[in-house]
């Protein structure tokens, strides 16, 4: 499958005469140039060849042939680039998937937010506190979260520190794939410790067990292996941070297109969708899959002008719009967003959402979200693109492989006085495993009923 053209008048840096919110302000400009230009020196992190082939497989997602699992932190932290973290992550992520297997014959495209899902747009520029007022902390590629006047000040060599451990990350999970961690015939490598006493363990196993031996059913009649020794896994995160953005985007002649080599799948946040704006002129000359968040307050005009500026040339598995709405409002807003869509023959790749509509503030202060709600807004969607004849094709979910206590809810009833417990999100509230495998069952009995 060839790539769109590279459309006129975009270069790489073309976004820096437009208006670009959510970036920080570094004081030392000669700094930052020196780490941009290292950072356009060092060996990229994917590879067109990889970029490609996720490509056609979101074209099979927008084609109904396949589902999308994308799922991580909201943030990443350069702390937690620590091996257990890393094989806590891609185990949720490799159960989830088998769960999913389960309730449909087609395959999920695994993708992870990880491994650069460093920067974060922030409501406020300043935060106040007792009179004092500093930058807001925007995620580790930018600047550090303790209140004090040094680490919010942002760093241009925190640009390297990332790229470094989106490298990390990425070798070590490449690296545990290809030894066979992944092996969907020994999903026991994939069993949390923790878990083993949790309410989803038995019929989780069940599960596993029931795949396990139709996988061998089939094997043993056919003599042939369903799965080729490795799986597919790729990483994704919000290219949010255009500098950095830039400096990995490469023009590669044998393709004959420029590609954001940071990742294989960066998506365009919700704050950051103007379609006039800089992120919008940056991603639109990328030979990548890219996102959009899509949220409430995206008018007809907007959702057209968006597909108008980011696929022209409707290129399979290109554009994927991720619908976050909350589960009050998406009845409401799926439905004519997804009009606004057909009513120019356009198509996309749907996914939802269901975690950023559903962010709430407790009284004592934590950011969370209630289980129910994350639930209801999935089903609605499901419901929602049946009855308006398009096809749901993916999942966006933060979640952690770690026992955190960060939303409300799920099989053991997490309260909101359980939020002290095990909070350690900076930003947004994580899904824990059990709320994870959870979601995961929904979603394979949901694709089962469809069938
Ligand atoms: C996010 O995905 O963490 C995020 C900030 O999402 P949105 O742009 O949809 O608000
Ligand atoms: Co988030």
């Amino acid at each position: 499958m060839k790539h769109a053209s590279i459309p006129n008048n975009w270069s790489p840096t073309s976004w820096q005469s437009f208006e670009a919110s959510q970036q920080p302000t570094y004081k030392n400009s000669e700094a930052l140039e020196s780490v941009l230009a290292e950072l356009g020196q060092l060996p990229p992190i994917v590879t067109s060849w990889e970029v490609e082939s996720l490509k056609k497989e979101l074209a099979r997602a927008q084609n109904g042939d396949a589902f999308v699992l994308q799922g991580g932190d909201c943030s990443e932290n350069f702390e937690e680039c620590r091996s257990e973290i890393i094989v806590q992550k891609l185990k949720i992520l490799l159960q989830m998937s088998l769960i999913m297997i389960m309730g449909m014959e087609k395959p999920i495209v695994r993708i992870g937010r990880m491994a650069g899902q460093y920067a974060k747009p922030r409501s406020e520029n300043m935060e106040s506190r007792g009179g004092v007022s500093l930058p807001s902390y925007r995620g580790d590629l930018i600047n550090r979260p303790p209140f004090k006047a040094e680490d919010r000040e942002p760093d241009a060599k925190l640009m390297l520190r990332g790229y470094e451990r989106a490298a990390l990350t990425l070798n070590f999970v490449r690296s545990l794939i290809d030894g066979g961690f992944a092996d969907l015939h020994h999903p026991e490598n994939w069993d949390l410790k923790f878990a083993s006493k949790s309410p989803m363990a038995s019929e989780y196993h069940k599960l596993v067990d029931s795949v396990t031996t139709s996988l061998g059913f089939f094997e043993s009649v056919t003599g042939k292996s369903i799965y080729a020794q490795r799986i597919e896994f790729y990483v994704s995160h919000e290219g949010l941070h255009l500098p950095y953005e830039q400096a990995q985007t490469r023009f590669l002649s044998h393709r004959d297109g420029w590609y954001n080599l940071s990742t294989h799948f960066p998506w365009i946040g919700m704050r950051t969708a103007d379609v006039r704006g800089a992120h919008i002129e940056y991603f639109r000359g990328l030979a990548n899959p890219i996102g959009v968040k899509i949220g409430c307050d995206f008018s007809e005009k907007k959702i057209q002008a968006l597909i108008k500026a980011l696929n022209p040339d409707s290129e399979p598995g290109r554009l994927t719009f991720i619908t976050r709405f909350g589960s009050e409002q998406i009845e409401e807003h799926l439905p004519r967003v997804i009009k606004a869509v057909k009513k120019i023959d356009a198509d996309v790749l749907w996914i939802c959402d269901p975690m950023h509509g559903n962010t709430e503030m407790t009284a004592k202060g934590y950011k969370t979200r209630h289980f129910d709600r994350i639930l209801s807004e999935l089903r609605s969607a499901f419901r929602i693109h049946r009855d308006s004849g398009s096809y749901l094709g993916g999942v966006h979910l933060e979640l952690t492989g770690e026992n955190v206590t960060e939303c409300i809810g799920g099989a053991r009833g997490l309260k909101e006085a359980d939020l002290a417990r095990a909070y350690k999100s900076q930003v947004d509230p994580r899904l824990n495993y059990e709320q994870a495998i959870e979601i995961a069952m929904l979603i394979a009995r949901r694709l089962r009923a469809q069938d």
